[in-house]
């Protein structure tokens, strides 16, 4: 008897493990645990074991048969549940938040200043990066003997050729639009622009400017101010104060160059402003009769202005951030401030 429930327990222990669906639990069932099943067929067994061996084999099939009921209901808990054995989902516990990137500074200054440009009609150009000395300097009205052709300051291609260099500011874009639209012309044009210069927390070789021209009959300098202080007060606040000094560009005139409120010390004086309580944001002035010539624009017609602003000067003075060098840095830690 004790030999007849230990076979059936391995029979019984891979017919469990082959219960997988509704069918097979019933399968199960029907074999084992009916009245004609193997454990009835057992317990009917127990009538031929004599009496005194009755008390132990009958603890045997007891046990066996309370095995063998939990494994079944253990079974049909798993199938009924539609338990697939894969470990449940913890619906609380916190989201993984993804690193999404966001815009480069740089390139956030450059979109601001581009929409408020585009909100007062300019349209937008680019040029090339890599420019001729005509329009880098000649049709600028640069004197053959300016001291910004020098090697010191520009970048030249070709040594042996002296006239094919990376531009040293966005000014070409203004004679190629002159040379190619009739005025009036209204535009803004950003880009890249180089210097040989050394790089410390105030300067760089590789920076970025953006310039402005507009070009049309009556155009003063009272337009070229209220063009600048609009985008200025738009860039840095209503309530920004802002200074035009006499400067000179041989490209204009009369030049000027115009410095907001020192944003740290409010105009007090410190280690930002150099303790002159001013910053400077961009040089401008009523483009020069000579380079309006040179494009073929009368000047006795015509009259324009054009400005300049650098835009990595423009993210230091919106973001606080002293050092121009950390905008290239790529520290995580800086940029994700901003
Ligand atoms: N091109 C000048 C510079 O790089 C800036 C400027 C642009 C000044 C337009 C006047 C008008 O310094």
């Amino acid at each position: 008897m004790i030999e007849t429930i230990a076979e059936l327990r391995t029979e019984i222990e891979l017919d469990l493990q082959s219960i997988k669906d509704p069918a097979s639990l019933e399968a199960f069932r029907l074999k084992h645990l009916v009245k004609k099943g193997t454990i009835q067929g057992l317990i009917d067994g127990m009538r031929a074991v004599p009496k005194e061996d009755k008390p132990a084999i009958g603890k045997v099939l007891n046990e066996f048969r309370q095995f063998v009921d939990t494994a079944f209901a253990q079974a049909k808990e798993h199938i009924e549940s539609n338990d697939t054995g894969i470990e449940p989902i913890d619906v609380t516990l916190p989201g993984r938040i993804p690193n999404i990137g966001h815009v480069h500074p740089i390139r956030k200054t450059l979109d601001r200043i581009t929409e408020i440009f585009v909100g007062m009609g300019f349209s937008v150009a680019e040029g090339i990066d890599i420019e001729d000395d005509y329009h880098n300097y000649e049709a600028l009205n640069f004197p053959a003997d300016h001291p910004a052709r020098d090697m010191q300051d520009t970048f030249f291609i070709d040594d042996s050729r002296g006239d094919i260099m990376l531009r040293s500011h966005t000014s070409p874009v203004q004679i190629r639009m002159m040379k190619h639209h009739a005025p009036p012309i209204r535009s803004i044009m950003p880009g890249r622009v180089y210097r040989n210069e050394a790089v410390t927390a105030r300067s760089l070789a590789e920076f970025h400017q953006i310039e402005g021209l507009y070009i049309d009959k009556g155009v003063t300098f009272a337009d070229l101010k209220g063009t600048v202080i609009s985008f200025a007060k738009q860039m840095y606040g209503e309530h920004s104060t802002f200074k035009f000094r006499p400067s000179y560009f041989p490209f204009t005139e009369p030049s000027a160059e115009v410095d907001i409120t020192c944003y740290l010390c409010s105009g007090k004086g410190c280690r930002v402003c150099k303790h002159s309580g001013w910053l400077e944001i961009c040089g401008c002035g009523m483009v020069h009769p000579n380079v309006l010539k040179n494009c073929g624009i009368d000047p006795e017609v015509y009259s324009g202005f054009a400005f300049g602003f650098g835009i990595e000067r423009v993210t230091m003075l919106a973001t606080g951030i002293d050092d121009i060098r950390a905008l290239y840095e790529n520290d995580m830690r800086i940029l994700k401030q901003f």
